[in-house]
């Protein structure tokens, strides 16, 4: 991948926001998903990733579905007909396998459509961090500096990192950003920021959502020599604005706002959508992105790739959207069909139809049955 030429317009003077790089955040485990990475990058997001694995566990499953790629990668474009990259992510500390997990994706970067490795410093699982990985690395930067280092001497891969803002919300990324940029310079690919600390109890939301400060200050550490993506609570035109209006980001970020609504990375670049809320859609537009999930998910059914497809997975990807609905509603899911049970519930193709029938009641009849019985027929 040639990262530079990739950044190459959002380090220019931009004229329109389609010079910025659209990327969805790697959300464990639905960006496992192809179905799912792929339905984003045909809707304008550039870069993608499997979500966060240890070294270790990569190397003791090696033909597992971490590996799974994109149909046709290749062939696979955004509307403006830009090739995508696909990625997977690492979180490692000094001391796991890194080398050899690296040199492993690295021998087989293309039959399993990897195209770049990322590093975790951001995870804030409370299984994670007191392992000592994940985003509890931004409380001691020179660990985050050995990670990097050991993975970029075994692969020829882009290594790109992913932080947030850092481990306290008092934290600026100012420091570690800069030291990275003495360190490696340009050889880091790009830095995702997400604008929240790891840390979040007591941190007013509404005040992270505005923020534009951590990817001022990441910005300014790395001197132009890295690319700077902002992340964190980005669901609509207007977040991006600001950020756009505010400082001179490289691309966006955008993880749960995306998997209930993929078309935001395209309403978000249309200049004729300027100005929209890209949550501000009515039925016929939603019916339109079921459309286009289902001929999505039709493409994988057969074969192997039919794993992708199953119940299981069918109700984890629905999930996010019926949530995204519901909230940009102000609805509640009706009654007997809380998210957990949602979860837990098991559904047969009739069942499952019934239960989106009443979630989604104004769809057309026959909508779900449609979509539903060309999976499982
Ligand atoms: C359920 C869930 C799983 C996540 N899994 C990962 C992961 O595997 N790796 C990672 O770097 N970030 C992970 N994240 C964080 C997201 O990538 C992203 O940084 C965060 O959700 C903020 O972006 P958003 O507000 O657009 O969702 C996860 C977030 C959620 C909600």
């Amino acid at each position: 991948m040639d990262v530079k030429k990739l950044f190459a317009n959002s380090f220019q003077k931009k004229n329109n926001l389609g010079d910025n790089i659209m990327a969805l955040a790697p959300i464990e485990p639905i960006t496992m998903n192809p179905i799912i990475r792929e339905l984003m990058a045909i809707n304008g997001a550039r870069l993608l990733y499997r979500p966060k694995i240890l070294p270790q566990h990569l190397l003791k499953a090696p033909n597992w579905q971490y590996w799974a790629k994109i149909k046709k990668i290749s062939q696979v474009k955004t509307p403006s007909g830009e090739i995508v990259y696909d990625g997977i992510q690492i979180i490692a500390r000094p001391g796991d396998p890194i080398k050899k997990a690296v040199r492993y994706i690295d021998n087989y970067a293309n039959k399993i459509g990897i195209r770049f490795i990322d590093l975790n410093f951001c995870c804030p699982g409370y299984k994670v961090l007191p392992k000592r990985r994940g985003g509890d690395l931004l409380k001691d930067p020179e660990t985050i500096i050995k990670v990097i280092s050991e993975a970029m001497k075994f692969t020829n891969l882009p290594i790109s990192i992913k932080i947030r803002k850092g481990f306290l919300n008092s934290d600026t990324p100012t420091k570690l950003c800069s030291h990275i940029r003495r360190e490696f310079g340009e050889n880091i690919a790009w830095i995702s920021v997400n604008r929240a600390p790891v840390k979040m109890e007591n941190v007013d939301f509404s005040l992270i959502k505005n923020d534009f400060k951590p990817f001022e200050q990441a910005i300014t550490a790395v001197e132009g020599k890295i690319p700077i993506i902002a992340n964190g609570s980005i669901e609509t035109y207007h977040d991006i604005n600001i950020i756009e209006k505010n400082v001179n980001i490289n691309g966006f970020m955008i993880g749960r706002a995306a998997l209930g609504n993929q078309t935001i990375f395209h309403d978000i670049l249309d200049p004729k959508y300027s100005g929209i809320e890209a949550n501000n859609i009515d039925n016929a537009q939603i019916i339109l992105k079921f459309e286009e999930l289902f001929k999505i998910i039709s493409k994988y059914k057969n074969g192997s790739s039919g794993r992708f497809c199953s119940m299981g997975e069918l109700k984890k990807i629905l999930f996010y959207y019926i949530k995204h609905y519901l909230e940009s509603q102000n609805k509640q899911l009706p009654t007997g069909y809380g998210f957990s049970k949602w979860n837990s519930s098991k559904f047969s193709p009739d069942s499952l139809v019934r239960a989106l029938f009443k979630i989604f009641p104004t769809f057309p009849e026959g909508s779900w049955e449609k979509w539903i019985k060309s999976i499982f027929n």
